[in-house]
């Protein structure tokens, strides 16, 4: 079980980075993952062909005016942000830690003829090859990020005339606690929120538009989210039927999202 007995600190940085910490996977349990659990896979992110419509892409579209412009998308996976955005987005930089994923940002650019450019690194660290445009996006990334008043920052300033985040109400992985206590005896410590994420925000100076909203279930690749849900947990292949069983348990998963939006 998880024993933590010191309060949360006062700085809403510090919390941030102390929530985040708290829930790391214990180190004898990731020394045993058959797989990484933190990697993603680029096929999960595939950009959909029509972009959907969300409170996440219309704040992009009226940042960009009619006339368009260009648009850095950090943590871009395989660049659904910044694509959901064409025909208006006339160059598209994508900026990513993970190899695999710019390979599937420059396909998807390719296959839609769209002007773009792929840095490796990690944000903030890769702000200045990355470079300036009219719109940075940044969708799914910051629960991944224990520094998040430098990662903020960063993207604001390599803003012209705005920023557009999109993130889970609650730290995305949070579903999968119940699994935890099943798989592992673990019962997880409370996971950080969007609010965690606005106070930090609010502490280096920036206080944006908030829009919630709900991404009904869909369905997705069973085959791919199993193989999510494995990786996470820290389990091999052998346990596969019993990870659908105690998923399939658990019920249509929706998705509450919140659309932080601000002008440079
Ligand atoms: C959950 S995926 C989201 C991908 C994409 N933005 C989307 O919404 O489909 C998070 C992505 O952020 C990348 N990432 C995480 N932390 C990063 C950082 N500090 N700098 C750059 N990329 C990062 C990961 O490699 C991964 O591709």
């Amino acid at each position: 079980m998880f024993q933590h007995s010191k309060p949360l600190t006062s700085s809403a940085a510090a919390r941030w980075r102390e929530l985040l910490q708290r829930r790391a996977i214990p180190p004898e349990i990731r020394a045993a993952a058959p797989n990484d659990p933190s990697r993603h896979d680029p096929a999960r992110f595939v950009p959909a062909a029509t972009p959907e419509d969300t409170p996440s892409r219309r704040a992009a579209l009226e940042l960009l005016g009619p006339d368009g412009g260009t648009v850095l998308d950090v943590g871009c996976g395989a660049g659904a942000a910044g694509l959901a955005l064409v025909p208006q987005v006339s160059h598209l930089t994508g900026v990513d830690s993970a190899e695999d994923m710019l390979r599937a940002f420059e396909q998807a650019c390719q296959q839609r003829g769209l002007a773009h450019r792929s840095v490796h690194g990690p944000w903030p660290q890769a702000a200045a090859q990355a470079g300036v445009a009219d719109v940075v996006v940044s969708h799914h990334v910051g629960y991944n990020t224990l520094d998040l008043g430098p990662f903020v920052t960063a993207l604001d300033a390599a803003a012209r005339r705005g920023v557009v985040v999109e993130l889970h109400a609650v730290h995305p992985g949070a579903w999968l606690d119940p699994l935890w206590v099943q798989f592992h005896g673990l019962r997880r410590p409370p996971p950080a929120t969007a609010d965690d994420v606005l106070a930090v925000f609010a502490e280096v100076g920036i206080h944006p538009e908030v829009q919630r909203w709900t991404r009904p279930a869909q369905p997705r690749s069973p085959e791919a989210e199993l193989d999510f849900s494995l990786r996470r947990l820290c389990l091999p292949v052998e346990r596969r039927d019993e990870v659908a069983d105690a998923v399939a348990r658990l019920g249509p998963r929706h998705r509450d999202l919140v659309t932080i939006s601000w002008s440079g």
